[in-house]
């Protein structure tokens, strides 16, 4: 290797190569920062069921891909032109990189921007990320978290204090702002609601949390484990339900709730519990599925329930501006309102992503964090 290539740095990062598969931790060469692009050298990453979602080959994306989208750290280098952040700044990376110019991005939704190729490299570019013999290395999610360094469109981060832990930093980017934007923005809880949220893992939490402060009268938590509903218990459930102990989760939600709630939440991404979340709905409720159902799952609901003005709708990252949202977690965790120390059970290195993920199949762990 000679020349320019030779003298690109490099990195380590879980690389996943096939669907279903495992992560392999590689060295990678990360490409210089041209116009509008940061560097950013990660010091914490989340492990979201998201990634494990695609390495089960329950969705699929181009590969290889370092995989990871739920990453914080510090910027080191920015290409030119780019003047949001300057090196030092802390970040916090999201996967909702926008354009700004498109339909969906000037009507108020960022988050669901179609122009893509607008924050990628253009066409003849070198790619961001290579394996030693120059061919491409793809960034899951538009990020690919799990790397000792990041190559981003400054539109793919938002500036944040740096007085704050950074694997609370991280789950900012994905199961905190994710799990708040659904309860805050999706569906608008207000106080005084009954709500209901099926899953109290990482996402669930923060969904949680996000109903109490929003002043709900009622967070009644679902999940199968125990620990998960005792952790529940203590972020802002009023109630739990363990759904393997019980006949049946729809009657015992709507028996807690005297009728039914008015926002529900799932949050683990099962047709059977999407389902759950719409039936235990009041007349005139709406429930919010944020979890990834399978892609050719059809979800089914009785047409009844509709003409009682029951909504059924979906939720991506929260209906997130993360740019305003997120340091106004910040605020929230530094104020002592929302609780994200008590979400991460689990500090691994890179290297552990994959026994990691095989305890979060199994339920054992709230949040795990790659420390770099
Ligand atoms: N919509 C989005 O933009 C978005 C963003 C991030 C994550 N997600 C999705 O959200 C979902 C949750 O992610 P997470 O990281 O919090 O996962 P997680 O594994 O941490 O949490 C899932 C929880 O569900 C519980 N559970 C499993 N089966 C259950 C059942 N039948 N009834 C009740 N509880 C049950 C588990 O015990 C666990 O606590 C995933 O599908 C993920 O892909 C969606
Ligand atoms: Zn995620
Ligand atoms: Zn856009």
């Amino acid at each position: 290797m000679t020349g320019a290539l030779a003298r690109l740095p490099r990195m380590r990062a879980a690389v996943l190569s096939t669907q279903p598969g495992r992560t392999e931790v590689e060295e990678l060469r990360i490409d210089a920062p041209m116009r509008n692009e940061v560097v950013v050298r990660v010091e914490a990453a989340g492990l979201c069921h998201s990634d494990l979602h695609f390495m089960e080959a329950k969705f699929r994306t181009p590969l290889p891909c370092v995989l990871g989208h739920e990453s914080a750290g510090v910027v080191e280098a920015v290409g030119e032109d780019v003047t949001y952040v300057a090196v030092g700044d802390h970040v916090v990376c999201c996967t909702s990189v926008f354009c700004g110019r498109c339909r969906q991005c000037l009507s108020g939704h960022p988050y669901r921007c179609t122009d893509t190729a607008a924050t990628e490299r253009p066409a003849g570019a070198p790619p961001r990320l290579a394996r030693q013999d120059g061919s491409t290395v793809e960034q899951f999610s538009r990020l690919g978290g799990f790397a000792e360094r990041m190559l981003l469109h400054e539109n793919a981060v938002v500036k944040i204090r740096d007085d704050i832990p950074p694997e609370v930093a991280a789950i900012l980017g994905c199961a905190v702002l994710t799990g708040t934007g659904a309860v805050f923005r999706s569906a608008g809880v207000e106080p005084g609601s009954r709500t209901c949220v099926i899953g109290a893992g990482g996402i669930g939490l923060a969904a949680i949390q996000a109903a109490r402060i929003a002043g709900a009268e009622m967070v009644v938590a679902v999940d199968v484990s125990d620990e998960k509903l005792q952790l529940a218990s203590r972020l802002g459930a009023t109630h739990t339900v363990n759904a393997g102990a019980v006949d049946d989760v729809v009657r015992e939600v709507k028996r807690i709730t005297n009728g039914g709630a008015d926002y529900s939440f799932e949050a683990i991404g099962l047709k059977a519990t999407a389902e759950q979340a719409f039936r235990l709905l009041d007349i005139g409720g709406t429930a919010t599925v944020i979890g990834m159902v399978p892609s050719n799952q059809p979800i089914e609901v009785r047409g009844v329930d509709l003409l009682f003005e029951r909504t059924l709708q979906g939720s991506m990252m929260g209906s997130n501006q993360f740019r305003i949202d997120i340091p106004r977690l910040v605020s929230l965790y530094l104020d002592g309102r929302l609780h994200l120390d008590e979400m991460i059970s689990d500090r691994i290195e890179l290297d552990q992503i994959n026994e990691s993920y095989d305890e979060l199949r199994r339920g054992a762990v709230t949040r795990a964090v790659v420390k770099f």
